[in-house]
């Protein structure tokens, strides 16, 4: 059997403005799992998704990183996205003069998976119905004054309308009151399937009790040093990171 689409990354070192801030990191994920990343503040989460999705401002100085086959370092953001890759931001920006139906209209052409007007205009309602955001957000300037909650609804919307490959989703569930997560979290389970890969950055383990992650990572200073199932979430959750971190150093190299 061919294998599935793959996420792979390996000994992944970045550095934003000369400063090395991820040193070897070491990540599989496969089409049709869903593998959490925690970490303390400051360890890299976001520096590594950025850096999968090819913003230009993290430089990569050494290892690789690729999906389904293709290396992904050489290729534009854009080239990425084609790929199938997406980034849901932990700061989503607001877009002021681009409208929430433009901007997902435009971000489908882009994509090459331009809809015929009228099909379009339904996926998007049915989608935003089932994220419970209402008709009047299709009109307005994408996160644009939107709350904290509206904007990580507003990523989910997105993914459930692009419906990308290999999703990274950068804190989705920060700053959702409790109804509002596990309406985001039943918009990621819609798109959850053989075909398509989560990379969930986290700092809770209340979302992954939605999602059931196949894995759990946890990045310290830029390497996964831990992996782990679903328990290892729980055991951050009550105990912090001190207890694995501190094995961690304590491990081999
Ligand atoms: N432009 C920059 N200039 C200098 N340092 C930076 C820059 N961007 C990120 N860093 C540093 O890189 C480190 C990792 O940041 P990153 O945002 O990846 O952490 P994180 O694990 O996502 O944390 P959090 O859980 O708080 O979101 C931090 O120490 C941060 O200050
Ligand atoms: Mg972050």
């Amino acid at each position: 059997m061919p294998e599935r689409p793959t996420l792979v990354v390996e000994g992944l070192h970045a550095a934003v403005e000369g400063k090395e801030i991820l040193r070897g990191v070491d990540l599989r994920v496969p089409a049709g799992e869903v593998h959490a990343l925690m970490g303390p503040n400051g360890s890299g989460k976001s520096t590594l998704a950025y850096t999968l999705m090819g913003h230009p401002k993290y430089e990569v100085t050494g290892g690789r990183a690729g999906f389904d086959g293709h290396d992904l370092l050489p290729l534009s953001a854009d080239e990425r996205a084609r790929l199938g890759l997406f980034l849901s931001f932990q700061y989503p920006t607001a877009i002021p003069g681009v409208t929430t139906v433009n901007f997902l209209r435009a971000a489908l052409k882009a994509l090459g998976k331009e809809l015929p007007a009228r099909q379009f205009l339904q996926t998007l309602s049915s989608e935003m119905a089932t994220l419970k955001i209402d008709e009047g957000f299709r009109a307005r300037y994408i996160n644009d004054g939107f709350s904290g909650g509206e904007k990580k609804r507003m990523e989910i919307l997105q993914l459930a309308v692009l419906r990308p490959r290999m999703a990274i989703l950068d804190e989705t569930d920060s700053g959702l009151d409790i109804d509002a997560l596990r309406t985001v979290a039943e918009g990621v389970n819609r798109v959850i399937g053989e075909d398509i890969g989560i990379l969930l950055i986290t700092h809770y383990s209340r979302i992954l009790e939605y999602l059931r992650p196949d894995a759990v990572h946890v990045l310290h200073h830029g390497r996964v040093v831990a992996s782990g199932g679903h328990e290892l979430a729980r055991r951050i959750e009550s105990e912090g990171y001190d207890p694995i971190l501190g094995a961690a150093a304590g491990a081999p190299a």
